[in-house]
């Protein structure tokens, strides 16, 4: 079997419920862990009573900021978010008092016993109106290149436009949840679910107040995290430490769906401002954009968020003016957070929304202006922050999606069908993707790990990386496994511990498999050249030559050989054995960063990316007239992975990324009231995708004969491009309501497109025609 054909590590174990998630670990004398939290969105802490709970049999204690015996911060890059409330609170959701007690009844009716009371304080609950305050939580940021003000005003064309975008809630199916374990001193485990243990150990090591080598953070699996758990799977590891900490017995937090919606943060919505200038063509010659974000009660990772948004802002199109200007804002809302695609979908919904109203008005195929708009194989291809793009695959890519979705004949039929039926309407929309990968801050592009080989011959990896679903531990084992030349079965990845590999980057940015494939493979190199001695002894002596060389050294079908004499094989096993009693160390580290990666923020200029991931969609729609649902039809999909390092996993990332971000696009909308309450925080009034949702014609291919060059087994990162591919999904609906007044009018459309946004855009393009008759 070859590697790359490796079954996902968990399918089996999900499916027959083996896996282990946080909540099936339990420890002696555990404690369950409550958190106690704000129901107002500002408000001063007026009185704050736990006494009468105190006193409750079964609550063994309750805890407020006045017991953090370190720092009460768990803000990941700046230090603005409290752990614990003290006297005033900025967002509903915010922890102010934490409860450990012997069961879950008796955590609860402490939780009634406790008295707080408010002073209500004026809050900030949408971007508008935090725009209307300049409430920025960052100084504002720009990239700009060429001459945007005088462009715009020589343009033949140029079309203004804002775009709302929504929030949106990751929805992982194993919510936020931590096991804290107090050990010998200050020793504390925790049982995490963390995309970024390194981090979660750091900020438990503040708030305990003690030191890193004190803690040690350790993740199995995740049970979903899409970002929402790079930063924001610290609190609960934070909270529960410190329930531990203060109670020397293990404590569990594993917040309830609800509770879990309401108070951890989401996609950032943003507000953004264009201005797009054309010539009769649909070439773009210049676009100036401003990207608002709602970055929350604290900072989060919104600069980074914003950062990437910028970064994306033109997406796939060359455009020689160009002014980006980015500004995230503080409001009374939950922190918002990484959501795959990390600000690149925000930032590249704009570009596309502009470009689909240029073919609107040029009365041409959105398609043909895009791909008139692409950047160029050898010239046209440097980005507004400078980067000079290689390996460009979108013309390719647009000829291969064109023939194999049969989208030009389609887009004919679709007329066709369009005025034969007045109340349901079809459209169809392809759109690009480019994506950029790597950290936009360059030195967390690095990662390690830990090989080691026991004495029987089976291996054990470590990598800085965690697994959530996307398949890296899988991938992994299909590195070392091909990189040792041994079966699969004879390895185990095993759970990412911070006391294996240190001082590691959140797995993110899609970089995961790139970076500690890397240093799995650097791992294993030092391994086998050590190895490789011990073999070139044992081949000469049997061999009696003196004549093989270390480069003529095969690790294959479990066993080491030279080129030059294929059937005298040592066995993998037996030269391990070998090895050790001759006192070598079959135990080795690696490492590996990104080359050649920068950006300079206050230029707003650099090579801030390794290489981009492409990827296409053309996607079919129908609309009802009557009640705005629309229906997804068909989807061609054809994405960009290099050479696979797992087909059957990258189809999956490449299928799930896609339909996470029809979500997105179309049903998932997050709503607040008045006083900043949310108010759809269960799967009734918020609707993820169901397996209805997905296309009955889904054809995803990946593209072949390609390789990466520089990357580990010359593949590409895959986990959060193919969510951009869902823009097709979304200006699809558009046509679609598009040619209820027969392409004549442009719809007013916002992010989700709703059965409500809809219905009221074909209400308005009506009017519009009824304004043109009368
Ligand atoms: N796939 C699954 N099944 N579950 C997840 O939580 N997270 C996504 C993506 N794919 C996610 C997923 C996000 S946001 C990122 S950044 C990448 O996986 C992270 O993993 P990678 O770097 O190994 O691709
Ligand atoms: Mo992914 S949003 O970078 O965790």
């Amino acid at each position: 079997m070859k590697t790359a054909d490796l079954k996902h590590d968990s399918a089996i174990k999900h499916v027959t419920g083996q896996s282990v998630y946080v909540n099936d670990i339990t420890a002696n004398r555990q404690l369950v862990g409550r958190v106690v939290y704000s129901p107002e969105a500002h408000a001063r802490i007026s009185l704050l009573d736990i006494k009468a709970a105190s006193k409750l049999n079964g609550v063994v204690a309750i805890l407020t900021h006045k017991d953090i015996p370190g720092i009460n911060q768990m803000g990941p890059v700046i230090h603005d978010e409290l752990c614990l409330a003290i006297d005033e609170v900025t967002f509903i959701g915010q922890a102010i008092v934490l409860i450990a007690a012997e069961t879950e009844e008796a955590a609860f009716k402490a939780e009634k016993l406790i008295r707080i009371e408010f002073e209500e304080l004026d809050t900030i609950l949408d971007l508008h109106e935090a725009i209307a305050e300049n409430s920025l939580i960052a100084p504002p940021r720009l990239i700009e290149c060429g001459n945007v003000d005088e462009t715009l005003l020589s343009a033949p064309h140029v079309i203004s436009g804002e775009l709302e975008s929504g929030a949106q809630e990751h929805w992982y199916l194993e919510t936020q949840s931590a096991l804290a374990i107090p050990g010998e001193g200050k020793e504390m485990l925790i049982h995490a679910s963390s995309q970024n243990p390194a981090e979660t150990q750091a900020i438990v090591a503040e708030v305990l107040g003690i030191a890193k080598n004190e803690v040690d953070v350790e993740v199995r699996r995740m049970g979903g995290a899409f970002g929402g758990k790079e930063t924001q799977g610290n609190h609960v590891a934070a909270w529960a430490a410190l329930l531990a900490n203060a109670t020397r017995r293990p404590v569990g937090i594993h917040l309830f769906r609800d509770d879990d919606q309401k108070i951890t943060g989401k996609r950032h919505r943003f507000l953004s401002k264009y201005q797009i200038g054309f010539n009769d063509e649909g070439k773009i010659i210049v676009y100036s954009v401003e990207l608002n974000s709602d970055a929350g009660a604290a900072t989060d990772l919104s600069r980074a968020i914003l950062e990437r948004a910028m970064l994306h802002a033109e997406n796939s199109y060359f455009i020689p003016n160009v002014r980006i200007v980015g500004n995230a804002f503080r409001t009374n809302l939950p922190s918002n957070t990484a959501f795959r695609g990390f600000g690149g979908p925000q930032g590249m919904v704009v570009i596309e929304t502009a470009v689909d109203k240029i073919a609107r008005f040029l009365k041409k195929d959105p398609a043909e202006i895009r791909k008139l708009n692409f950047y160029g194989i050898s010239q046209k291809n440097i980005t507004p922050y400078g980067e000079t793009i290689v390996n460009n695959h979108l013309h390719l890519m647009y000829d291969q999606l064109l023939a194999s979705s049969g989208y030009k004949e389609r887009r004919l039929q679709i007329a066709i069908f369009n005025t034969e039926h007045e109340f349901v309407k079809r459209g169809i929309s392809l759109t690009p993707v480019k994506f950029g990968i790597s950290f936009t801050t360059a030195f967390l592009n690095q990662a390690g790990a830990l090989v080691n080989i026991y004495n029987d011959g089976t291996v054990a990896v470590n990598h800085g990386g965690t697994e959530m679903g996307q398949g890296l531990h899988t991938k992994m084992l299909g590195i070392a496994a091909d990189e040792l030349g041994v079966s699969p079965e004879l390895i185990k990845i095993s759970p990412t511990n911070t006391s294996k590999v240190p001082n590691t980057s959140a797995t993110a940015a899609s970089s995961g498999s790139d970076l500690n494939g890397m240093a799995v493979k650097n791992a294993i190199d030092k391994l086998k050249s050590r190895l490789t001695e011990v073999a070139l002894d044992e081949l000469k002596s049997k061999l009696k030559t003196d004549s093989i060389l270390a480069v003529q050294i095969v690790f294959a079908d479990n066993s080491v050989f030279a080129v030059s004499h294929p059937d005298t094989k040592i066995p993998f096993g037996e030269l391990v054995k070998l090895a050790y009693l001759k006192q070598i160390s079959l135990s080795a580290t690696g490492f590996y960063k990104t080359p050649g990666i920068y950006f300079d923020r206050e230029l707003g200029r650099g090579n801030p990316f390794y290489y981009y991931a492409y990827g296409m969609a053309v996607s079919e729609v129908e609309v009802d007239v009557l009640t705005g649902e629309s229906k997804l039809l068909r989807t061609d999909i054809l994405h960009d992975v290099g050479d696979s390092l797992n087909p059957e996993i990258d189809l999956g990332q490449i299928e799930g990324g896609f339909i996470q971000g029809v979500g997105w696009v179309t049903t998932e909308e997050i709503k607040w009231d008045k006083k900043g309450h949310l108010l759809t925080h269960s799967p009734d009034t918020y609707k993820i995708p169901t397996v209805n949702d997905i296309p009955l014609h889904f054809n995803v291919e990946l593209l072949s004969g390609y390789p990466n060059e520089g990357t580990i087994r010359k593949s590409k990162a895959v986990g959060e491009p193919p969510l951009m591919l869902a823009f097709s999904v979304w200006l699809a609906i558009k046509d679609a309501v598009s040619a209820v007044e027969n392409h004549e009018f442009e719809p007013a459309f916002s992010l989700p497109a709703t059965a409500e946004v809809v219905l009221k855009s074909i209400e308005e393009i009506k009017k519009m025609r009824l304004g043109v008759r009368s």
